[in-house]
């Protein structure tokens, strides 16, 4: 009986590694869309993973939603020697205050006693409007701090859901629909192959940086999810991936 194969975390880190064929899995106990408090656990990991990587003023770029916000309420200060700066990845992507990069990344910065420097752009910007900020000395040095950051974390989302909970004008949504988007992570919609079918236009980190990034967390967890991480890790193999029994578990399954 499957379940009974797959018992022991351990056991589902590694069946999940070889599966999605990434370098590094860690697998908390529960499902986070049965249980609240799994979103903490996989928090409590992330934090965990991160103080194990992290070097002397490293810069950590933060992404969105209510994932990283639980990751964030878990920061502990044992990091404070270290000096570490936090920024967000990217600038807003449509979300409610509380899920935006800039309050996840003053937050867990605060939590750490690091610092941190935030992204003051609207998130709806005319190409000009854009062209100028992207312009102004201190946009532009905020967005090098970004460029430069050695570790970025971020969360998964199911692309559909994404795009709802941020309200994506109708047409965009169609896109989003018509190019079978399976995955969302920072403001990027992937299909099922790990190919980028949509991007949100908002300044700070593109995917391509991401890749060029020393140590890529990725936080999701719920088996809700399975779909969408098995389509973001296709293109993600370099990434560490902190999920949950429940998505674990329906990777295997399906
Ligand atoms: O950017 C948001 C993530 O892709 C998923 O958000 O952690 O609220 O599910 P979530």
């Amino acid at each position: 009986d499957m379940m009974k194969e797959v018992s022991g975390l351990k056991d589902l880190e590694k069946q999940i590694k070889s599966l999605l064929d990434i370098k590094d899995v860690i697998v908390v106990a529960g499902d986070s869309d049965l249980s609240p408090w799994v979103k903490k656990e996989m928090g409590r990991a992330c934090v965990a993973c991160m103080k194990e990587r992290l070097a002397s003023q490293s810069i950590v770029a933060v992404a969105g939603g209510t994932t990283l916000a639980a990751v964030a309420e878990m920061m502990t200060p044992e990091l404070k020697q270290m000096d570490i700066l936090f920024v967000p990845a990217r600038g807003g992507l449509g979300e409610d205050v509380k899920n935006q990069a800039n309050t996840i990344c003053a937050r867990m910065a605060e939590k750490a006693m690091g610092n941190y420097r935030l992204l003051h752009v609207p998130d709806q910007l005319s190409d000009e409007a854009y062209q100028s900020m992207i312009e102004e000395p201190a946009i532009k040095e905020v967005l090098e701090l970004i460029r430069s950051s050695n570790m970025v974390i971020h969360g998964i989302g199911d692309a559909i859901t994404m795009a709802e909970r941020r309200k994506t004008a109708r047409e965009e949504m169609a896109k989003i629909k018509h190019r079978h988007a399976v995955a969302e992570a920072f403001g990027y919609y992937f299909n099922q192959e790990g190919e980028v079918v949509h991007k949100v236009k908002t300044m700070g980190i593109q995917l391509e940086d991401v890749k060029k990034v020393k140590h890529v967390i990725a936080v999701a967890g719920g088996a809700s999810k399975a779909k969408a991480i098995k389509a973001y890790m296709k293109q993600a193999h370099h990434s560490v991936l902190i999920t949950d029994e429940g998505a674990a578990r329906e990777l295997i399954r399906e």
